[in-house]
């Protein structure tokens, strides 16, 4: 069954506030879970919703990465975290699997902060010790990121049940977008003294805009590596990936990106390689780039869409007291792909 994650997310927000609803009946209205994600999903019912919502901002910052491309992040973006999983081992699928890893941690560390999840709360850890050097001492409410990353790594990692390769790819990916987060955690410090003076200072670590992950992983996207699998013995499941291009065994970096198969060009839709075509897509008549109908539409044409634009213009206040406007309109027109 496949259900788009955002009406899920709104039903299940609905179903969670009109009544303390027991774990069971919330679980179970979640399609595709693998046996693990289930039993977490019910002895931890209130994570369920923060874990829905880092996945949906995950996809988010995928639809908005990859706006201007013919992958556009839809078919692939929707089941990577509930419901079946991926048959696609391609770059794109790396990209899904490492942001929407990386948007459940973000998402659970943010719940932790604000007070949302019975189960975590601030960093302490670091609480009240002083950096003699730096002359600065640890306060406020540290994020939390080992116990998102931890959160994320066993209710996303939990769905690769099968042995095989794909599986390898997908937990190497995951665990890239999360490495790549927790790098990118920030010090935030505050003054005190007289009169903004800092002569003390307090420090506590923040979360990184997730848009800042968006970019950081889009540029791993691009530098993505092929990898294959390698059997410890020729009966065995693939035990580890190991890059295609290189001789010997020389394996991709923790932060890497890596993908088994080259991408489709994403022209025409099939479904069996996660594309869904560009037919309908808005393109840019003037643009040398993706977007541009040239390369949006794989050099199939464009229908052109004449319309009028109209809007409020040269609004001026009269004495007393309103505003008078002109009706402005403009012929536009926009393009789509055949
Ligand atoms: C925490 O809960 C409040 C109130 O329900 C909500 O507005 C906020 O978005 C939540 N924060 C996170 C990070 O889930
Ligand atoms: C992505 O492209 C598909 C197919 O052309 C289209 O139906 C969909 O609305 C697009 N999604 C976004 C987020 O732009
Ligand atoms: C189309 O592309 C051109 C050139 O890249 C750019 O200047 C323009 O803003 C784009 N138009 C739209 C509607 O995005």
């Amino acid at each position: 069954m496949r259900v788009k994650l955002q009406v899920l997310l709104v039903y299940l927000k609905a179903l969670s506030s009109v009544v303390a609803l027991g774990a069971n009946i919330i679980c179970n209205k979640i399609p595709g879970l693998a046996p693990r994600q289930r039993a977490l999903c019910q002895s931890r019912p209130d994570a369920i919703i923060v874990i829905g919502e880092g996945a949906q901002q995950g996809i988010n910052e995928c639809q908005y990465q990859f706006r201007y491309g013919r992958w556009n992040c839809s078919a692939l973006g929707e089941r990577t975290v509930f419901g079946q999983e991926l048959r696609v081992g391609s770059r794109e699928a790396a990209f899904t699997y490492s942001i929407t890893a990386a948007g459940v941690a973000h998402s659970v560390t943010a719940a932790c902060s604000q007070g949302n999840l019975s189960q975590c709360g601030c960093d302490r850890e670091k609480q009240g010790y002083h950096d003699q050097e730096e002359g600065w001492k640890w306060g406020g409410c540290s994020a939390n990121i080992k116990y998102g990353v931890e959160f994320s790594r066993r209710f996303v990692d939990a769905r690769e049940i099968k042995k095989n390769a794909r599986r390898l790819m997908n937990l190497h990916n995951n665990e890239a977008g999360r490495k790549i987060l927790e790098e990118h955690m920030k010090l935030e410090c505050k003054c005190h003294g007289v009169s903004g003076s800092c002569t003390t200072k307090t420090c506590w670590i923040t979360l990184p805009k997730f848009r800042e992950i968006g970019y950081i992983l889009k540029e791993r996207y691009s530098e993505a590596v092929q990898v294959e699998p390698v059997r410890a013995s020729r009966l065995r499941q693939p035990s580890f990936l190991r890059l295609k291009e290189a001789r010997g065994y020389q394996k991709p970096t923790d932060t890497d990106l890596v993908y088994l198969e080259r991408s489709p060009n994403y022209c025409e839709e099939d479904m069996a390689t996660g594309s869904t075509g560009t037919r309908g897509r808005l393109c840019n008549y003037t643009s040398p780039h993706t977007d541009g109908c040239n390369l949006m539409c794989c050099g199939r044409g464009h229908n052109t869409h004449q319309y009028t634009r109209v809007w409020q213009c040269n609004c001026k206040f009269q004495w007393c007291c309103f505003v008078k406007c002109n009706t402005c309109s403009e012929k536009s027109e926009v393009f789509t792909c055949k």
